[in-house]
């Protein structure tokens, strides 16, 4: 089987039938067009790491809606669909042990480092040196460990990649975004695609290459930010809706401090009204009700009770689920993407029923613990 369509192959998205039908045939279209070149990059990109590929192709798979969504001429939805696939091209210079490492060895890492995590990003708070010591810590032996090493610097020495070994991680894996011009150069491909990957991490750019940024390149950073935040563990393409309404919070905060930097489109903003439009209300206000219902109950019940002890837990998640409410509120009006009427009353009672309990009950917490 061709290896590009076998790696998609767990990849599915929820939606009616003829969506999900058409998602699969989308999986054969895309690779039966490649060209040449373009298809010998994504081999290597899926034989290095398989997940950032099944990435790329979810991103695609947004950016390009948004692209025809916003109406963008054929040739230039074809440019951005090009772009998503091959925007992270240059993760092939970021060593598999570091794309897989997971947060909870992040933490570990620092912890390990500095005795406590200190505050701010993780990847800045260690180098890739440190990193492969914590690995080469967990080996079975010392020859099993002093191997791992000796491979981690020889393979960073193959791609002359080895002054990176004592600078931060995070340093490395900003390197990713100038790694995919350089690998996507080498393989011959439009230089407008080479524009809209090199740029697709504006934050990662100087402020004048920020402002210099290519407007449609915005689509790519969207879909990318969104797909993201919904994967945080691996490809999780049935992400469920509060990440969701969380991942476009987050995105439109974004937004919001870019116009702020004077790098705000009003472009990127109807992107995000589109995405949000694909993503929210698909069942995002049925799913939120029944959980908003429960937690109303279980709080209910723990104020009758006085028995406030057991569920900070419950609050907690009651305060989270008052916070998404919020959000798709916010969402709705900041995005003008029309909910029906009725679901956004309910959205709106609900809301001020579980502050207020939720605060009564954490306030019980409080008092029953002093
Ligand atoms: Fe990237
Ligand atoms: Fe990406």
């Amino acid at each position: 089987m061709d290896p590009l369509l076998a790696a998609l192959r767990e990849l599915h998205i929820r939606g009616t039938k003829g969506e999900e039908l058409a998602f699969e045939e989308l999986k054969q279209q895309t690779v039966r067009e490649l060209k040449e070149n373009e298809r010998r990059v994504l081999e290597h990109l899926v034989r290095h790491h398989p997940p950032t590929w099944k990435h790329s192709f979810m991103v695609m798979h947004d950016a390009v809606w948004l692209a025809e969504r916003l109406g963008l001429s054929a040739d230039d939805v074809q440019a951005i669909r090009l772009a998503a696939l091959c925007h992270d091209v240059g993760k092939l210079d970021i060593h598999p042990l570091l794309l897989d490492l997971p947060r909870s060895d992040h933490i570990a890492i620092c912890k390990k480092k500095h005795g406590r995590v200190l505050p701010g990003k993780l990847t800045k708070q260690f180098t890739l040196y440190d990193m492969i010591l914590y690995l080469a810590a967990q080996a079975p032996n010392q020859q099993a460990a002093r191997k791992l090493i000796r491979n981690f610097e020889q393979w960073l020495r193959e791609r002359k990649l080895d002054d990176f070994l004592h600078r931060s991680a995070y340093e490395y894996l900003v390197h990713h975004q100038e790694a995919s011009a350089r690998i996507l150069r080498e393989y011959g491909i439009d230089g407008r695609i080479i524009r809209y990957a090199a740029t697709h991490h504006p934050e990662y750019l100087d402020a004048a290459k920020r402002k210099a940024a290519p407007r449609y390149a915005q689509l790519i950073t969207i879909a990318d930010k969104f797909n993201a935040m919904i994967q945080s563990e691996g490809v999780r393409p049935y992400a469920n809706r509060l990440l969701r309404v969380e991942a476009l919070t987050i995105i439109l905060h974004e937004l919001k401090q870019d116009f702020h930097a004077g790098v705000f489109h009003s472009f990127a903003r109807r992107a995000l009204a589109e995405l949000a439009a694909r993503h929210l209300p698909s069942g995002i206000v049925e799913e939120l009700v029944p959980r908003v219902e429960r937690s109303i109950g279980l709080l209910r019940r723990a104020l009758k009770t006085q028995s406030f002890s057991p569920d900070a837990q419950a609050v907690r998640e009651a305060q989270r689920l008052a916070a998404a409410i919020v959000a798709v509120l916010t969402l709705c009006d900041e995005l003008h993407v029309t909910l029906e009427h009725h679901l956004l009353r309910t959205l709106d009672e609900y809301e001020e029923e579980l502050l207020r309990l939720s605060g009564t009950v954490f306030h019980g917490i409080g008092t029953s613990v002093a």
